[in-house]
């Protein structure tokens, strides 16, 4: 499908988030600037939002690799694995050793091996407009009853 504007993002981005649940896992994929902060922005500061919770910055974790978010009801956690060159570095971060409930959002996601039973990959690339951009889902477990066509 055709992501249109950065307003139909933000209607995708709150429709994804409104179905996140403990020990999701979120895959992020595509060029460098295609978008993936952003929808991550999106989902956190719509959470927040929801949950009278105070709207914080999302800053891209490419630094840090990890920023934690905590909300009511689940904890997310939002990588950027762009630095990390091979699975022994990947190992060491420990994604799925601890906080296994929390919901993972991932950027740069394709040294993890791992299967996990409810994840949602979004393949995000470039079109010819300028704000707009090409998405194909991927959906496994649970995500398989999720669509965004309507939007
Ligand atoms: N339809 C759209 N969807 C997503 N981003 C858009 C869209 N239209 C314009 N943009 C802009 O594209 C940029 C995307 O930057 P962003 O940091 O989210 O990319 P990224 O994929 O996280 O890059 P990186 O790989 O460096 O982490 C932002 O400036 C955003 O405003
Ligand atoms: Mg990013």
């Amino acid at each position: 499908m055709i992501i249109k504007s950065l307003e139909h993002l933000s209607l995708i981005s709150k429709k994804i988030a409104d179905y996140l649940s403990e020990e999701d896992l979120i895959f992020l994929i595509g060029e460098i600037g295609v978008g993936k902060t952003t929808l991550t922005r999106n989902i956190i500061n719509y959470l927040q939002k929801k949950q009278d919770i105070q709207q914080t910055e999302v800053l891209s974790p490419t630094f840090n690799l990890l920023y934690e978010y905590a909300f009511k009801n689940l904890k997310l956690m939002h990588y950027d694995l762009y630095r990390i060159k091979d699975t022994k570095e990947l190992d060491q971060l420990g994604i799925f050793n601890e906080d296994v409930n929390s919901v993972k959002i991932i950027e740069w996601p394709e040294l993890i091996k791992k299967n996990v039973l409810d994840k949602l990959e979004l393949h995000l690339s470039y079109s010819s407009k300028e704000n707009e951009r090409n998405l194909i889902l991927k959906k496994y477990g649970k995500w398989k009853n999720f669509s965004i066509d309507e939007l």
